[in-house]
């Protein structure tokens, strides 16, 4: 795979298993030469009639793997964890980078909800910046529901 060409043979060695088990190529974000990043190095998502550049797809697939299991699917939320796909829009990228690297923990009368800190987790915090892509994306509308289809490239 050319990815692994791409990688020091160690981390190629650790990847390659998931990258089978997944069954299709991670996205490297910056890959397709697009501006992908603000002039502040905020992330940015390109969505053209439903597809959507690497970044976001791979943030979609990461999302899953880590945060649907409290977060729903497609950041619809569960009876654990408030819809992403909605409260994205409220939420800035450092703010949004301090919850996830740091978690949160809300003891309210509906028992303790408690979102888990990722910041020494590397299959979260490798690809922080996808997955804000894919949530903002949903969150501002751009992107429906189920795994997307990537643009060409
Ligand atoms: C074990 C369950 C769980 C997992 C897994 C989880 N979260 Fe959470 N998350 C929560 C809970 C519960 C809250 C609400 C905490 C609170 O009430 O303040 C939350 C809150 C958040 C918030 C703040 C939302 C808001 O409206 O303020 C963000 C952003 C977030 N999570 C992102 C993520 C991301 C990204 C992942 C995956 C990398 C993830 N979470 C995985 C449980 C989880």
């Amino acid at each position: 795979m050319v990815l692994d060409m791409l990688m020091p043979p160690l981390r190629a060695a650790l990847l390659a298993p998931l990258l089978l088990m997944a069954g299709t190529a991670v996205a490297l974000a910056q890959d397709d030469g697009e501006a992908m990043t603000d002039e502040d190095g905020v992330p940015l998502y390109r969505v053209e009639e439903g597809r959507v550049d690497r970044g976001t797809y791979n943030g979609y697939r990461r999302y899953h793997n880590s945060c649907h299991v409290c977060h729903g699917a497609d950041g619809l939320g569960s009876s654990f964890a408030p819809a992403l796909a909605e409260t994205m829009d409220s939420i800035d990228y450092y703010a949004f980078l301090e919850v996830v690297a740091s978690g949160r923990q809300n003891p309210g009368a509906t028992g303790n909800k408690v979102m888990p800190a990722f910041g020494t987790d590397p299959n979260v915090m490798d690809h922080i910046d996808d997955i804000y892509r894919y949530l903002k994306a949903r969150s501002e509308g751009e992107l429906g529901r189920g795994r997307p289809v990537r643009l060409e490239g």
